[in-house]
């Protein structure tokens, strides 16, 4: 059997930078996310195969990728071997590739392919195993992601605004994302701090959502970003994830704002930064990031949905 299914990545806006488990990537605190429509992976999982295999743009995955996506597999009850192939339609070669769509579309890809019906929760659940983070891609929208899996707490057009992605930086990050929180939670004299913080960041962050107020939800996503990333920085060695272009984009965020435009800052752990603005300020915040030296390529990003499956089909055998 065969399937492919789409997930979209997803950007937080408190974010999730620290587990309780770390073998079943449990999150110490909550976190809430909104899924991005450009950003979207493509996966087709052929189960039947005469061993595992995993291609991420038409290059072969490293051993500690496939192991992990062994892991969705195996807890998912899938035994046979799968050949996977997963495809992302925006430039990985810039470094934006995520693991928080890739895992996402797996997960529900697999169970389409072995004929399972699970819900949504499952399948969060599942994704989770290969990425914290694609919990929450698989309910798409506003998610939150508390314990085992993520739910949609607000559709996609809850609050109209649009994420202007800045590119910063070229090729993988120096200390991913499951190393740099493990660091940071063993090392960061900060990281008590930060994840009390995220605990009452979370119910104001909905409040702002639900009441539609932009501007409130925009500087509390700043604040919880700059926070995460002290956080990081407190670490020993310590994690510095900006590039030049990083703390351009964020000054040029801050002008913006001077000078009347609602735009507020969000970064991952990695160099590339997201502006949070309304759609009708999209193409002046895309303008002035495009100017900042170092920024590679701007996507505007909308609101996007949950993973689904898009193609299902049997092979020779079961016909
Ligand atoms: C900074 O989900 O990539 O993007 O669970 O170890 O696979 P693992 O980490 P991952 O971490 C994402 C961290 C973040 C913040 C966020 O997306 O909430």
């Amino acid at each position: 059997m065969k399937a492919t299914a789409v997930a979209h990545a997803n950007i937080a806006f408190v974010k999730y930078w620290g587990k309780s488990d770390d073998a079943l990537l449990l999150p110490e605190a909550p976190s809430l996310s909104i899924a991005l429509d450009r950003l979207l992976t493509t996966t087709t999982v052929e189960l039947g195969a005469p061993e595992d295999s995993l291609r991420i743009d038409g290059q072969q995955a490293s051993d500690a990728e496939l192991r992990r996506a062994r892991a969705v597999l195996d807890a998912a009850g899938i035994r046979d071997r799968a050949r996977i192939d997963s495809r992302n339609g925006f430039p990985t070669a810039a470094g934006l590739a995520s693991s928080a769509s890739g895992f996402a579309a797996l997960a529900v890809a697999a169970c389409a392919a072995a004929g399972q019906r699970r819900d949504e929760r499952e399948l969060s659940a599942l994704a989770r195993l290969g990425s914290g983070s694609a919990a929450r891609s698989v309910p798409g929208g506003w998610a939150v992601w508390e314990d085992r899996d993520a739910s949609q707490v607000a559709t996609p057009d809850q609050l109209p605004l649009r994420l202007v992605v800045a590119v910063c930086g070229q090729g993988p990050k120096p200390v991913g994302s499951r190393d740099g929180m493990k660091r940071s939670r063993q090392t960061s004299p900060f990281h008590g701090a930060w994840i009390e913080q995220c605990r009452r960041d979370l119910p104001e962050a909905l409040r702002l959502l639900r009441a539609g107020d932009l501007p409130g939800l925009g500087a509390l996503a700043e604040r919880n970003a700059l926070r995460m990333h002290a956080d990081a920085l407190g670490s020993d060695p310590p994690l510095l994830y900006w590039e030049p272009a990083t703390v351009g984009c964020l000054h040029a965020v801050r002008r913006l704002r001077e000078q009347g435009t609602g735009a507020w800052a969000t970064i991952d752990a990695g160099p590339h930064l997201a502006a949070i603005c309304a759609p009708s300020d999209a193409a002046r915040v895309e303008a002035a990031l495009r100017a900042v030296p170092g920024v590679r390529e701007v996507l505007v990003c909308a609101p996007a949905g949950g993973a689904r499956v898009v193609e299902r089909s049997s092979d020779a055998r079961d016909r």
